[in-house]
């Protein structure tokens, strides 16, 4: 995947003056607190991706499932991203360990890494993610509007 070595802190935000693209993920209902996640398909440059979307102290976050360590998804098993305490983001295969909010390394393989953020709302019931330069919207996804 051609990203660079390090993950903004904060998810990109649309450019000023261009309309927002928004492409539902799942329903805010389908995300419970520390909790199952939900995928959703991307691209990068460099071709097909995968990100997905939690619920963490309330508020839902948006990561590229891809491991800082190697590039490999974190979920196992679908959709299942937390450990069993539901703080932590846990790659399933190695074992590293993330916050859930800040994306960083808490622990195992992913030394000083962290999951590249990705713009995530929830608004009337909805979840939805926010494609940009780097995340694109998989081909065959039509962008939805919200509401
Ligand atoms: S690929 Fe990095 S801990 Fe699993």
């Amino acid at each position: 995947m051609n990203l660079p070595n390090n993950p903004p802190v904060n998810p990109p935000v649309n450019p000023p003056g261009s309309p927002p693209v928004l492409i539902q993920v799942c329903a805010s209902a389908d995300l419970t607190d520390g909790g199952k996640g939900a995928r959703f398909a991307l691209r990068t440059r460099s071709g097909q991706a995968s990100g997905f979307v939690v619920r963490y102290q309330g508020v839902v976050r948006g990561w590229l499932n891809q491991c800082a360590h190697v590039p490999m998804e974190l979920d196992w098993q679908e959709g299942v991203f937390f450990d069993d305490s539901g703080l932590y983001l846990i790659c399933a295969t190695h074992g590293a360990m993330y916050e859930p909010d800040s994306g960083r390394c808490a622990g195992g393989p992913c030394r000083g890494g962290r999951l590249w953020p990705i713009a995530v709302i929830e608004q009337q019931g909805s979840i939805y993610w926010q494609p940009d330069d780097k995340l694109l919207a998989p081909a065959e996804s039509e962008p939805a509007a919200p509401g």
